[in-house]
This record gives C-alpha cells, structure tokens and sequence, in this order.
C-alpha cells in the first residue's frame, strides 16, 4: 500500500532537545518516577497525550486574528454554532472549555431527572468505557458508571475490527438489573480511546440507538475522537466504502440525542469543548443555566472568540480525507514498526495512539508493581520518549476495601499528537524500543513514596523496587 506523506508544509518549527541518558535519569529521580512530573523541555518527542497538543493549521491561526471578544454574542460563538449545526446536525450548541466542562454541566441534569422520574432510584450512566474524567463527573453528579465493553477489546492480540463496541447483551443486563428509569444515559464513547482508540461500528451505535429508544434512555455521544471513529467506519464496513467521511459523521451524530466533546483532539485546537443537544430544547436551556456559573456566559463558555473561531474551522479541516488518511496511517506505521521489532500491542493499531501491551512484555512485573509504568520509565530514561501508563496505576484502589486490584489491561500509551511530528520521530520510538526489548526483563517494578487518595497517577512520588 503506497503511505500518503503530511498532507501539509511545515512552515513554523518549533525546536526540541535531545538530552543525555544521564540527564534524563536524574530528572525522572528528581520527578519522584512520575513522568506526569516530568518538565516537558526535558522530554524529546512527548507522546503523553493527543489532547490540545495538535497544530493548528494556518488558517486557524488566521482565524484567531478575526476573534470577537464580546463577552455576549460574539460572531465567532455563531461561527462555531453554523459549523456544530452544519457538520453534526444539532441546533442547540454550548462552548466549553475542554470536554469535562461540558461534563459537569450536563450529567447533574440527566441525574436531576432521574430524580424526577423515579424517586428513591440509584442512578447509573452506561458507557462502552467511561473515559477517567467522564466517570469522575458521573460519580459526582451522584450516579454509577458502568462500563459493558465487549470483551474482544481485552485480547489485546486478536484482531478485531470493532473493540470499541458495546456489548450489546451487557447493556440489557444492566437496564434489567438497575431498571430503565434509573439509568441517566448511556454514554457511547468514539472511538473508544480506554480500549485502545478502538471504533464503534455503525450497526452497533445503531443498536445501541434502538436499545436505549425501547428503554426511553437518553443516548448521550462523547465525541472527542469522531473523525477517527467514521474513518474507521469507511476503511472496514463496506456499506460504507463509498460514502463521505462527512455523510458518515451526519449518520453517527443522528443516533445521539446530545454529545459532549473536548474539542483538543479531533477539533484540532489547544483548548475548547462543546456540549451540544439535538431536540431537546429543556434540557439545552437547563444545562445553559448551569454553564453561567461553572463555565462561563452562554455564547462563550470559558472560551476566548478566538478559540471559538478556531474550532469553528478545526471542525471542518477534520473531516478531510487526505488528513484523516495521513493521521491514522502515522499511528499505524508506529504501530507497524513496533510489530516489527516484536513489541506486543492492542491490535489492530488504535486511531490516536499505539498502546502496548506491558503484561506481555514484562510478563515478570506483578500488576501491584505497574509493569507499564515501568515500560515508561525505561523508554524515556533510554530515549526521552515520554508514554503514558493505562493500567493498574491510573486504576487505584478498591475505594470500599483499599485493595489494589489488578487492572484488565497494563498498557502503555504512545499517543500521537495531530500535525506535529513526522514518520521520521515514528522510527526513532521504535528504535528507543527496540534499544529497550533485550533488557526487559531486568527492569525493576514501582512502589509508592508518597501516595494521593484521589488521582493518584498525576502526583504519586514512586521508586523502583527490584522483582525477584
Ligand atoms: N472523553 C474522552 C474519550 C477523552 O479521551 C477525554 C480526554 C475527555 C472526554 C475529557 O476531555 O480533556 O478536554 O476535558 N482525554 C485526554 C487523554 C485527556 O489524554 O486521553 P478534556
């Protein structure tokens, strides 16, 4: 298959620095093993995150030229709102600063109606896979969240075209077990960036649309990563092969009924996010109320006119073909060489980012001892490469016993900012990798120094312990 290159010029650089082994080892020592802690000037190519990490393109910077900064009415939140109506579909639309803005603004309202409608209920939000934030904000909005992934996501070495699929009769058990009016939403993460930025399918959001319309359940769309979930719907279902990426995103958005989306990964900006609804005018006018005080007034929600313009332009350039076509083939090539090199990972390679699978790879590192976190130790002590840990460390502990329990899945994340590094930084992390392969199994494992109750993966001060 012939790889379509950047479909861009570079014309602005921005320099980074490769420092020595040494520098690097005192630095993780003085960041407590916590790569979280780390200076990001003393990491060489920063593969943490996709969140508002992109570039943006000169267009969006020529937009940011044209921003309105009234604090009401600005032109660019109508810009924002013609683009959201246009591409998606949904008239009513709130700014918000990132994607957890519009979580917290939207799920006390979905739970204030439970209330409503079945007092004494123990609300609960249904997910494929509840992202850390989504379910934070579930939990403090008073309601469980319950994950029904299907199990094909956990072989991270058997193929499958859809492992960010709901499993269909996991959500019927958990509507029957808890009863329909308690169940707040289900939330339909795309793609589903936990199981490894893997796509739901069409057929299954469909299911997942009639489902929640036989149990009178609103069907709430996390959209963080739409653009990559229709291009995966294009490349794998045939139905699909000759339709528009933008015909396929008008198809996914119409079995919403709202969506929440941070806006720093497929929106292609630094900071923003929307929440947005598709009929319900109530519930819109409900959450706006809440947006004044938490987010900001409602034609700005935390956003300068000049975000909003940005985004309102990032959401367009999404949809393009030869973009998509270069984004996802980067994250592929990564995950081609690493294949390569023998290094395990979530097959087939996510949208966003390679995660690797570290049970397998350091089969010798208990999950209490977080076998990912020590893979990302060691890739950025030997590189400067800089993952992050998916595992039991980010998991926690059992809040009722303070147990550690062992996580599905000890991943490490190598997620591929959008615009930002060519196939040529692709190349040196698998050679950082393949570097590291032979001295797997002496790599020591991670116990606490200082452990937070809540979080603790941002903060926790950690060393290395030896596995014997
Ligand atoms: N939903 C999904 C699926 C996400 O991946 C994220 C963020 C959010 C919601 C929250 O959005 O950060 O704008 O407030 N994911 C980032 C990540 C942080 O690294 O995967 P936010």
């Amino acid at each position: 298959m012939k790889r379509l290159p950047e479909p861009f010029r570079i014309k602005m650089v921005e320099p980074i620095r490769l420092t020595t082994i040494d520098d690097r080892k005192k630095a993780m020592q003085e960041a407590g093993y916590n790569l979280f802690l780390l200076s990001g000037d003393d990491v060489y190519i920063d593969l943490l995150t996709d969140s508002g990490t992109g570039a943006m393109s000169d267009r969006q910077w020529a937009g940011l030229m044209l921003g309105d900064e009234s604090y009401a009415g600005s032109r660019n939140y109508f810009h924002l709102r013609d683009a959201v109506k246009e591409l998606f579909g949904y008239p009513f639309t709130i700014p918000t600063h990132q994607g957890r803005g519009a979580e917290q603004i939207l799920f006390p309202e979905l739970v204030a109606r439970v209330h409503a409608k079945a007092p004494g209920a123990k609300p609960v939000f249904i997910s494929n896979f509840h992202f850390d934030t989504t379910k934070a904000h579930v939990e403090m909005a008073g309601a469980r969240a319950i994950n029904v992934l299907t199990p094909k996501a956990f072989d991270t070495a058997e193929y499958d075209d859809w492992k960010g699929n709901f499993d269909l009769d996991g959500v019927r058990a958990v509507i029957r077990e808890n009863g329909a009016a308690a169940v707040a939403g289900i939330i339909a993460t795309l793609t589903c960036n936990s199981a490894g930025g893997q796509p739901v399918s069409m057929a299954n959001l469909r299911a997942v649309r009639q489902l929640a319309n036989e149990n009178g359940i609103p069907l709430v769309l996390d959209v963080a990563r739409y653009a990559e979930n229709a291009w995966f719907i294009r490349e794998r279902d045939p139905d699909y092969r000759t339709a528009s990426i933008a015909e396929i995103v008008k198809e996914m958005f119409s079995y919403g009924d709202m969506f929440t989306m941070s806006a720093k990964k497929d929106g292609l900006v630094n900071i923003g996010g929307l929440c947005c609804f598709r009929e319900d005018e109530a519930l819109f006018r409900a959450v706006q109320a809440r947006c004044v005080p938490m987010e900001g007034f409602v034609t700005y929600g935390g956003l300068a006119g000049r975000d909003m313009e940005a985004l309102a332009i990032g959401l367009r350039e999404s949809l393009d073909q030869n973009y998509l076509d270069y984004r996802i083939g980067q994250v592929a090539y990564l995950g081609e060489r690493l294949q390569a090199a023998g290094i395990p990972i979530q097959t087939p390679t996510g949208g966003h980012a390679v995660f690797v699978d570290a049970r397998r790879m350091l089969p010798h590192i208990p999950s209490d001892r977080f076998p990912a976190h020590a893979l990302g130790v060691a890739l950025y002590e030997a590189g400067g490469v800089r993952g992050v840990e998916i595992g039991s460390l980010l998991l926690g502990r059992n809040p009722e016993t303070g147990a550690q329990e062992p996580s599905p899945m000890e991943l490490l994340r190598l997620t591929i900012p959008r615009r930002t590094y060519t196939n040529g930084h692709m190349d040196y992390v698998a050679d950082v990798f393949g570097e590291i392969k032979s001295a797997a199994h002496t790599l020591p494992g991670y116990d606490f120094v200082y452990e937070p109750k809540v979080l603790r993966h941002f903060t926790a001060h950690l060393k290395p312990v030896a596995i014997r």
